[in-house]
């Protein structure tokens, strides 16, 4: 399968520019859908299971915090594990979800979701969309307002705080009157235990980046060796982030799609940045973004926050919905 011209469009400004950076979404084909899944496995990966383990403790309290019969908006929907907390706390609080709208890029493992989705819970409307999901998304009809948006992962910290707060005010339209967002944000923690989070011992995360250039040999005819470029896991304390790198191991030239990439020993495609945002930050980000930051929960070790946004002003009570307020 070939490449989207889009895309491919995206990752030849993204390799003519400097630094030379890769686009994301480029992470989630198969292969690396299967890596993904892997990672958050791993001993190092504290993110996933620290994430389910609070909302595992607090569904109940989110559930009470959230509209009754909302459609349920999901960005970023690699996996149904953490939406079903939501969805069973809702439901066993009599406030059961109208509808499911998982969004993803990666529509087979989408497709996939909605199927097990539909075995273990046959009377939930599921309606996946396969997007981009910082892409505009127009809602099916079958999920009316009231809508609660769910983001979690701490996907927000891959975008750049700009792109964030972009992906927040245009979620806030999208998501409509008297919304809701629940959102998963990793905070800063010891950088020693960030970094080995995004390289572990067992090479997955490696795997994963080196993934990119696998897929443009494949779907773009590139002919890059992925063996002669090392998986680099920086922390810029500056910034607050976590970056990956891809690291040219020799001078080596690169031939993709006509053109020529020349590299040095030591040149860096930069890949993700997971931005680390403090409570404080995040409320900033949000609230700058026209959200009211309603409520956060952490874990004892103040590991992961989990925050809930509203919509606030006028339109709250333009609906007649029992739960809001
Ligand atoms: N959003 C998660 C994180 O920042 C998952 C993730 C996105 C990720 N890109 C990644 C994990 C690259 C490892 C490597 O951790």
């Amino acid at each position: 399968m070939a490449l989207d011209p889009g895309v491919l469009d995206e990752v030849l400004a993204g390799l003519g520019a400097s630094p030379r950076t890769l686009p994301a979404k480029l992470f989630y084909d198969e292969e690396g859908c299967r890596l993904f899944a892997a990672i958050t496995e791993l001993p190092e990966y504290y993110l996933t299971r620290t994430e389910h383990a609070l909302l595992a403790a607090e569904a109940g309290a989110i559930a009470a915090a959230l509209p009754a019969h909302a459609s349920v908006v999901e960005y970023g929907a690699s996996s149904e594990d953490k939406a079903l907390l939501l969805l069973d706390a809702l439901a066993a609080a009599g406030a059961a979800a109208r509808c499911y709208v998982p969004i993803d890029i990666a529509a087979p493992a989408l497709t996939a979701l909605t199927a097990r989705l539909a075995a273990r819970w046959p009377s939930l409307t599921v309606a996946p969309i396969a997007a981009d999901f910082l892409a505009p998304i127009a809602l099916p009809t079958a999920a009316p307002p009231p809508r609660v948006g769910f983001f979690p992962g701490s996907t927000i910290g891959n975008l750049e705080p700009a792109a964030a707060r972009a992906f927040l005010a245009r979620a806030r339209a999208t998501l409509g009157p008297a919304a809701r967002f629940l959102i998963g944000v990793d905070l800063r923690k010891d950088p020693a235990r960030l970094l080995a989070a995004y390289d572990d011992a067992a090479g997955v995360t490696a795997a994963f980046n080196r993934n990119l250039l696998v897929r443009l040999n494949r779907e773009a005819g590139a002919d890059f060796d992925p063996a002669q470029f090392a998986h680099e896991a920086r922390w810029n304390a500056a910034e607050g982030r976590i970056e990956l790198h891809l690291v040219s191991r020799r001078a080596q030239r690169v031939r993709l799609a006509n053109i020529t990439l020349t590299f040095s020993e030591g040149d860096s495609i930069h890949t993700e940045n997971c931005y680390k945002h403090s409570v404080q930050g995040f409320v900033a980000l949000a609230s700058a973004a026209g959200w009211q930051a309603r409520r956060v929960w952490t874990d004892a070790d103040a590991t992961f926050a989990l925050h809930l946004l509203a919509t606030g002003g006028a339109d709250e009570s333009n609906l007649a919905s029992p739960g809001i307020g």
